[in-house]
């Protein structure tokens, strides 16, 4: 069993994560933190309460953390997820709100109750763990495990340099991967290799209300730039599958720096393969596909059984 946090900003893939997240058995979902990303902070609050409600999450606590990036003015990318942030998909209005408090309080405070227990998740960008780790730089012993969906070893798909999650707040990354961790980076040129084929959302047609109403509405409209063919990709259900089955996914050592200064290349993840290094993070370098759906549409049709 492995409990996590998951810092997020739904976002059609990270409203797919949240779904992986409470429907995998092994999977315990100690709470959702939310920042600023895909859409502002209060879409992205709200699809997070809005999905753990439909995917019968309702009682896990959904904690709003930061509205900005540390030092840039906030850029979304609603041309990608749509104007809500979930694609196509319109769920009911959930009857609880956020809870009271900050996410950085959030996770500062649940990571000291279980120092070693918890792994934390972040599927956006990374405002809220960079100033946490302001906050309480003993995070870095606490955490179970900590993963991001994020940046990339090869392109980007913001620009040619950039991965969305890096470029929206390179300062804060670059906080994250220099706070003395292993960063297990599961990046863009990987997720990208594991696409909602035909096949896939065929499968997904079978899931009742949750394909119907959540899993093909969303993907139908992820205008990701990536989305060859009606194929689009998940990026941020990568992150929470690397925790369920890690073996899904092969690792690498590197040194991963965030660039914060180019005019051309800013968020752009310079990774270091080179074993002359010290690494500072684990980053996926190869993933099994097939595997990766097998575990995902298992977990999704659970889950479909279970909310009906
Ligand atoms: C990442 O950027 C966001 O648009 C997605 O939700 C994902 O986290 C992919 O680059
Ligand atoms: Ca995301």
């Amino acid at each position: 069993m492995a409990t996590i946090i998951l810092d997020c900003d739904p976002g059609i893939d990270d409203a797919l994560a949240i779904a992986f997240a409470a429907g995998h058995p092994e999977i315990e979902l100690a709470g959702i933190t939310t920042v600023a990303g895909n859409v502002g902070l209060d879409k992205t609050t709200a699809n997070a309460l809005a999905v753990a409600s439909f995917v019968g999450a309702g009682a896990v606590p959904v904690t709003a953390g930061c509205a900005a990036p540390l030092l840039r003015p906030a850029r979304d990318a609603g041309r990608v997820h749509g104007e809500s942030g979930l694609g196509g998909a319109v769920l009911p209005k959930p009857a609880r709100e956020a809870a009271d408090g900050h996410a950085i309080d959030f996770i500062v405070d649940t990571l000291a109750a279980a120092p070693g227990e918890i792994t934390l998740v972040a599927t956006g960008p990374l405002t809220n763990i960079a100033l946490a780790l302001r906050r309480e730089p003993r995070l870095v012993r606490w955490v179970r495990d900590f993963v991001i969906m994020g940046g990339s070893a090869g392109r980007g798909n913001v620009n040619h340099a950039a991965e969305f999650n890096m470029w929206a707040d390179p300062e804060a990354a670059s906080v994250v991967f220099g706070a003395g961790w292993t960063v297990r980076m599961i990046g863009l040129d990987v997720t990208l290799r594991a696409r909602a084929t035909a096949a896939v959302q065929e499968q997904m047609r079978e899931f009742g209300a949750l394909g119907a109403e959540l899993l093909l509405p969303a993907l139908a409209q992820y205008a990701d730039a990536h989305n060859v063919a009606g194929e689009p990709p998940v990026h941020d259900v990568c992150a929470v599958v690397s925790v369920a089955t890690p073996a899904v996914f092969t690792y690498t050592p590197a040194l991963v720096q965030v660039e914060t200064t180019g005019r051309l290349t800013s968020g752009m993840t310079v990774t270091d393969f080179s074993p002359s290094v010290i690494p500072n993070a684990a980053v996926a370098t190869e993933i099994d596909p097939d595997r990766f759906w097998e575990v995902v549409l298992r977990t999704y049709g659970a889950l479909a059984a279970d909310i009906g």
